[in-house]
């Protein structure tokens, strides 16, 4: 399903929704897959008004982050960890200890990723996973090339990832070089995916993950795959869409 919004509000709105029935359907206990950067801050912000004004509450829910640079501190404001409890997590009611990302501080990274993957396997199924996409295609930090059925593990960002994520950083040097992200078949065991995306710099990358050959050149393509898929755009970003 592809739903295409041009007012943020509206595209929070929708996702919000989504979310909202999937934490009512879960009854006791629901895992959300959490995606950081600015795509999803739009679902995040709509989330938080519906928790304070209509009291939708998170204390059963559980949540894994898709992703996490490696070597950033504890407390650092771009590890997202950190960023996901500022913008989003800490604003709830859930429980600090429910919210689980890759350890980027592990001192074997290789080992944090396995250890990680096992998690989400005892953890999950992961209800509602949201995503955003890179304007080079990248799903959570499976860059181009990567294994369409990968697993969590550890990744080097491209040159055109750390740029494009300069902008949360001092420098383009302050990026890190390394992340662990879940694999394209970590995130495919999700139920159900979410990709929200908008403006001109993410048009190419959703019309090749929609609409282009299923291959690891286009990590989003595993969409194609997925049974049931969700995809909230603005005009921008649909404009390449046939
Ligand atoms: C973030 C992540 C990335 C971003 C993507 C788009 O956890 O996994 O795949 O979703 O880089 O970033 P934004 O939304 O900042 O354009």
């Amino acid at each position: 399903r592809v739903l295409i919004l041009d007012d943020a509000r509206e595209r929070g709105s929708a996702v919000a929704d989504i979310v909202a029935k999937a934490i009512g359907d879960g009854g006791g206990r629901t895992v959300l897959g959490l995606a950081t950067g600015s795509s999803p801050l739009p679902a995040y912000r709509e989330l938080i008004r519906r928790h304070r004004v209509e009291g939708l509450s998170f204390a059963r829910v559980s949540a894994y982050l898709l992703d996490e640079y490696i070597g950033l501190p504890d407390g650092h404001p771009q590890a997202y960890r950190e960023v996901i409890r500022r913008e989003f997590t800490g604003q709830l009611d859930i429980d600090p200890a429910a919210v689980h990302g890759p350890d980027g501080v592990h001192p074997e990274p290789a080992k944090a990723a396995v250890d990680y993957e096992r998690a989400l396997r005892t953890g999950g199924p992961v209800a509602v996973q949201l995503l955003g996409i890179g304007s080079n295609g990248h799903l959570g930090f499976n860059e181009p090339g990567s294994s369409l059925r990968s697993t969590t593990r550890v990744v080097a960002l491209t040159e055109r990832t750390r740029q494009d994520n300069a902008r949360f950083f001092r420098s383009l040097a302050a990026v890190p070089r390394r992340v662990i992200t879940q694999g394209l078949g970590t995130i495919g065991r999700a139920e159900h995916l979410v990709l929200m995306a908008a403006g001109a710099g993410k048009a190419a990358a959703v019309a090749a993950a929609l609409e282009g050959p299923l291959s690891a050149s286009c990590p989003g393509s595993v969409l194609q795959w997925h049974p049931r898929v969700t995809v909230v755009l603005d005009e921008a970003a649909a404009a390449e869409l046939r």
